[in-house]
C-alpha cells in the first residue's frame, strides 16, 4: 500500500513540473533548458531600428500572430484587432505622408522608410471604450515581440506610427486596416530581419521600480 502511495505521490510531482516521465533523465534537462530559453529571450530582446528589405514570410508572421493571440485577457475578451501590412507600397505611401509632416525624417543616414525601415508592420488596435484593452494589447504585443525575437526576426513597438494614420491624407491608409467600429490604432509593430549592422544595447532599467514588500 505504501509503495502505491509512493508511486502516486511522485507522478504527482512529475505532473506538476511538467515532468512528463520521471523515468526519463532527459526530462529534467528539457525542463531546465525551456526555463533558460525563455529568461534568455526576454533578457536580450530588444528593439530593432533598422531592418533588411527582404520581407518576413507570411508563414513566420503567422505563427508570430498566433503567439499574439494566445497572450492572456481579461475574462478571455480578446480585445484587440491586429492587422498586417507587408505590402511596400502601403507603408511607402504612409512613409510620404509622415515625411510631408515632418521632413526631418527622411535626414536620418540610410532612411527607407518611417517604420524603422522594417518591410513588415503590425498595426495593434483595441475598443475605445475598454476595461482592458491597452493592457491585453500590450501583452499581445509582447507576445508577438518575444516570438519574433526567438525565431531571429527583430522588432520595434513604434507609437509614433499612431499620429501619423490620423491625418487626413492617410485616411486611406487607416480604412484599408478595416479596423472594427469603434476601434483605435494603439500602436504599430516593426518586423524584419536586423540589418547587418545593429548591435542593440539594453537601455538601462530602474531594479528600485519592483521590489518586495516586507
Ligand atoms: C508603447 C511603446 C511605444 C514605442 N514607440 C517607439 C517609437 O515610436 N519609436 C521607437 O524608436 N521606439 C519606440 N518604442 C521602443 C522603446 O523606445 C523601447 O522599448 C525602450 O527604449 C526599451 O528598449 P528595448 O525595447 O530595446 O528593451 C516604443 C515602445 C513602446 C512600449
Amino acid at each position: 500500500m505504501k509503495i502505491v502511495r509512493f508511486i502516486v505521490a511522485m507522478l504527482s510531482v512529475a505532473a506538476m513540473t511538467g515532468c512528463c516521465d520521471s523515468n526519463d533523465k532527459r526530462c529534467g534537462d528539457a525542463v531546465y533548458s525551456k526555463q533558460e530559453a525563455v529568461i534568455e529571450n526576454i533578457l536580450t530582446r530588444r528593439s530593432i531600428r533598422d531592418y533588411k528589405e527582404d520581407p518576413v514570410s507570411r508563414e513566420e508572421m503567422g505563427k508570430i500572430l498566433e503567439c499574439g493571440i494566445y497572450a492572456p485577457s481579461a475574462m478571455n475578451m480578446q480585445p484587440w484587432a491586429v492587422r498586417v501590412v507587408d505590402n511596400k507600397e502601403f507603408l511607402d505611401d504612409v512613409t510620404a505622408i509622415a515625411v510631408k509632416h515632418n521632413p526631418k525624417l527622411a535626414e536620418q543616414p540610410g532612411f527607407r522608410n518611417f517604420f524603422r525601415n522594417a518591410p513588415t508592420v503590425a498595426f495593434i488596435a483595441c475598443p475605445e471604450e475598454s476595461y482592458s484593452g491597452e493592457y491585453d494589447c500590450g501583452l499581445l504585443s509582447e507576445n508577438m515581440m518575444l516570438a519574433a525575437s526567438s525565431m531571429g526576426i527583430g522588432s520595434c513597438c513604434l507609437g509614433s506610427v499612431v499620429p501619423v494614420m490620423y491625418y487626413e491624407e492617410a485616411k486611406p491608409y487607416l480604412e484599408r486596416l478595416e479596423l472594427p467600429e469603434g476601434y483605435k490604432l494603439l500602436v504599430g509593430i516593426a518586423f524584419g530581419y536586423p540589418a547587418d549592422d545593429v548591435v542593440p544595447t539594453a537601455p538601462e532599467r530602474d531594479a528600485n521600480k519592483a521590489y518586495f514588500v516586507e
